[in-house]
């Protein structure tokens, strides 16, 4: 282990972290960072705005605790945990079971998930790595067909489901940070379950349109009528499977997921799906275990940025964008300049140039992540970047002399599932978690009232490429890439002042940039961050979310050789900042949650 390697592996306090006291080791970033005058962040000074779909009204505020989740009836469970006396991994927990409930499509304990939490008490970070896990079976070919061919049909069926990883992280998170019984927090779920909820109108549209949903054998009745007619919003669906399943966890905790009859059920599921059945056994599920891992953290301006890293690309990506553009006052453009949407973009093609060759699970392939978040390869590759002219596709970088440069493997597609959560508790606690089966009902293969996952297919397909193995190929025991980028930033003084993600597969690296320069540098309040329009550069075209106010800029930024490709953007991206004087949260307009706090 390299000694920086080893210094990342020390617990993380942002508080040890010397933003407002210079320090000789940092020294070099502190050069770029300029003069870091005020460390308490001041929201909703920027300039004002006129962007469409922008908020009329501001933030929610609150003064205890608060939490952002994707559903109303999330948001409520979570608060109530709060009101409690509950910690925010207490809450999130709360919200997390009937997030598997109410919006099935998206996130569950059939999948996994990646965990941040900030522990006010000791000033540590945490970051729990829920990520589902290839089983044994798994192998580098298995998505090709029988012609070595990319398989078509992948996602649907046994193939594609990893062993689930929620629930084992969510265990170890509240062993470390829960105060409330691990039962109680299953409860309003358990409830929820029996007593049946109203299908929202963004679930019956995804049921309407989700192929292959129909005629999965559970899935099917379940979402589905007796004629095959997709239940509408409205109607009041009961999960008792669910609510069961639910109550073994709450009594046994995770091992009655991993081991016994359900995940008999599970193994069994993967084993007989009508379509790419495929092998996953008892032992699979035994043997997964919930990782921490390092947390990934990086000086922005007057802020401490810290982020998931591998087996998820998003926290270097995510970090890398922001590094890349320290050298750029985008506080002075401010949110109306294209240009600033232009930098933000070389930024994000630069970071993806390297994601596609580097980044992989760190336990099967070395990920140089020190080396791609070095404030001095920031700036190389920062100055790659010409003021006013689009670089094109752009090369990965050379990230120090040990980093293996893997063929490039193209980013997967980017979906409408998967959602991220924020709290923060009376304590000053925080988390940031991020959950996903994947696309909308994952594998469609539903087992004891929840969806599995597909997230396999976040695995590249090819195995090889220019002659040698692509870092994030499949193998047993591997975590697929991922892109989920829960986030937290500290102030100089190692306060938390927020904590942010979203959905969106790839693009998941743009929305959440986006948010923290929005957040950061243009002091826009939280509502208007997260609802500016979103864009993403994912080395190639210039995304950018069609029917807002960034179509104004498009001339401009076709001037400057921009390929524009506009994109519906539906990010979920769920905040809380915390000012001097409240907390402050906001959801995505995009989607259906609440900020609701106390
Ligand atoms: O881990 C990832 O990056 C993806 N499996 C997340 C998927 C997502 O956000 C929704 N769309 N595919």
């Amino acid at each position: 282990m390299t000694e920086s390697s080893q210094r990342r592996r020390r617990q993380f306090s942002p508080r040890r972290w010397p933003s407002c006291r210079k320090t000789a080791t940092l020294a070099a970033v502190l050069a770029l960072l300029g003069p870091l005058a005020a460390c308490q962040h001041e929201a909703g000074t920027g300039p004002s705005l006129m962007l469409t779909g922008q908020p009329a009204d501001g933030p929610v505020t609150a003064k205890r605790h608060m939490i952002v989740a994707d559903h109303p009836l999330a948001a409520e469970a979570g608060r109530e945990i709060l009101r409690s006396g509950g910690t925010a991994v207490d809450a999130a927990i709360a919200a997390q079971m009937v997030l598997t409930l109410v919006e099935p499509q998206s996130s569950g304990i059939g999948g996994g998930g990646f965990l941040m939490h900030f522990a006010a008490r000791t000033g540590a970070v945490d970051t729990y790595d829920g990520r589902e896990a290839a089983p044994k079976s798994a192998h580098p070919y298995m998505f090709l067909d029988g012609i070595g061919k990319p398989m078509a049909g992948a996602g649907v069926g046994g193939l594609p489901v990893g062993v689930p990883g929620l629930l084992r992280m969510l265990e170890l998170a509240h062993k470390e940070h829960g105060r409330l019984k691990w039962r109680e927090l299953f409860q309003p779920a358990i409830k929820l379950a029996r007593d049946g909820f109203p299908i929202s109108k963004r679930l019956a549209r995804q049921i309407a349109s989700a192929e292959g949903l129909r005629n999965s054998p559970v899935a099917g009745s379940y979402f589905f009528d007796n004629d095959g007619v997709p239940k509408p919003a409205g109607a009041v669906l009961r999960n008792r499977d669910l609510a069961e399943t639910l109550a073994a966890v709450a009594e046994s905790g995770a091992d009655a997921f991993h081991e016994g009859a359900i995940a008999e059920a599970v193994a069994r599921a993967v084993g007989s799906a009508p379509h790419n059945p495929a092998r996953m056994t008892i032992d699979d599920l035994k043997a997964y275990q919930a990782k921490k891992r390092p947390p990934l953290c990086l000086p922005y301006r007057m802020w401490l940025v810290c982020g998931f890293g591998p087996p998820s690309s998003g926290g270097v990506a995510t970090l890398q964008i922001l590094g890349i553009l320290q050298g750029f006052d985008l506080a002075a453009l401010g949110p109306e300049s294209s240009r600033a949407v232009h930098l933000i973009s070389e930024a994000g093609a630069l970071a993806f140039a390297d994601r596609e060759v580097y980044v992989a699970d760190p336990d099967f392939v070395p990920v140089p992540a020190d080396g791609l978040l070095d404030p001095q390869y920031l700036a190389l590759r920062a100055s790659q970047i010409t003021g006013a002219k689009a670089g094109g596709r752009r090369q990965p970088g050379m990230p120090g002399a040990g980093a293996a440069l893997h063929p490039p493997h193209a980013t997967a597609e980017a979906g409408t599932s998967t959602a991220h959560l924020s709290v923060v508790d009376a304590d000053g606690n925080a988390v940031a978690l991020t959950a996903s089966i994947n696309r909308p009902f994952g594998s469609r293969l539903m087992v004891r009232g929840f969806l599995l996952n597909d997230e396999l297919t976040d695995f590249s397909f090819t195995p090889n490429a220019d002659g040698a193995p692509v870092a994030n190929r499949a193998g047993p025991g591997k975590r697929p890439r991922s892109s989920m980028a829960p986030t937290l930033v500290f102030d100089g003084r190692g306060r938390v002042v927020m904590a942010i993600g979203s959905p969106g597969g790839p693009r998941i690296i743009g929305y959440v940039t986006k948010a923290l320069i929005a957040a950061l540098d243009w002091r826009l309040d939280i509502r208007q961050a997260v609802a500016y329009p979103n864009f993403v550069n994912r080395n190639g075209a210039l995304e950018i979310e069609k029917d807002t106010s960034l179509a104004r800029m498009v001339p401009a930024l076709k001037a400057m050789g921009h390929e524009v490709l506009p994109i519906s953007g539906v990010s979920g991206l769920n905040g809380i900042l915390v000012t001097k004087d409240a907390l402050e949260g906001a959801t995505d307009p995009r989607r259906e949650g609440v900020a609701l706090g106390d």
